[in-house]
């Protein structure tokens, strides 16, 4: 048997083609990226929650000089989500970044590890996130959830829930 995982995703050519309330979204995140803590890496990332109460909550990467202690802003973000609305839906996100050595003209799309974080909290809360991903410039993408970009996650029953 041979089974098959696939799925689409939304590309726009500008904000201004998306709604008010995910042009403010990725406006936080385009925002709060300008204040990473980006030093050593010079790429600024800025990551925007929306939430179930409706607040808006931001965060941005943040480097160390022991280079693996970094953080990447969605991690930054969720664990502060979690830590401050343990009970509250995440009901979309958005990343945004900008470097300093050149002008990004495409989305980029979260790393490895920040994609089993976010998977987590997405079958944790019982509904999708839909993400948008943004350049400095050029298209966004939307994607419908992060499950999409982490098929078949790390997941066991083994590991109890206490
Ligand atoms: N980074 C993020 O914040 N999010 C990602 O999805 C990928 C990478 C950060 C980590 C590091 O501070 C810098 O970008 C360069 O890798």
């Amino acid at each position: 048997m041979i089974k098959k995982i696939s799925f689409s995703y939304k590309v726009y050519d500008s904000v201004k083609d998306l709604n008010e309330l995910d042009q403010k979204l990725i406006e936080a995140s385009d925002q709060i990226l300008k204040k990473a803590y980006a030093i050593y890496s010079g790429f600024n990332v800025g990551a925007s929650a929306l939430l179930g109460n409706g607040e808006i909550m931001t965060a941005n990467n943040q480097e160390n000089m022991a280079l693996p202690s970094s953080l990447c802003a969605e991690r930054v973000l969720l664990y502060y989500c979690r830590a401050h609305f343990p009970d509250v839906v995440i009901k979309k996100m958005a990343v945004s970044v900008r470097a300093t050595q050149a002008i990004i003209k495409e989305p980029i799309t979260p790393c490895g590890a920040c994609r089993q974080v976010m998977v987590e909290y997405e079958r944790n809360q019982n509904s999708d996130i839909p993400i948008f991903l943004k350049g400095e410039v050029g298209e966004i993408y939307e994607l419908d959830s992060i499950s999409d970009l982490l098929p078949l996650a790390f997941k066991t029953d083994v590991l109890r829930r206490h």
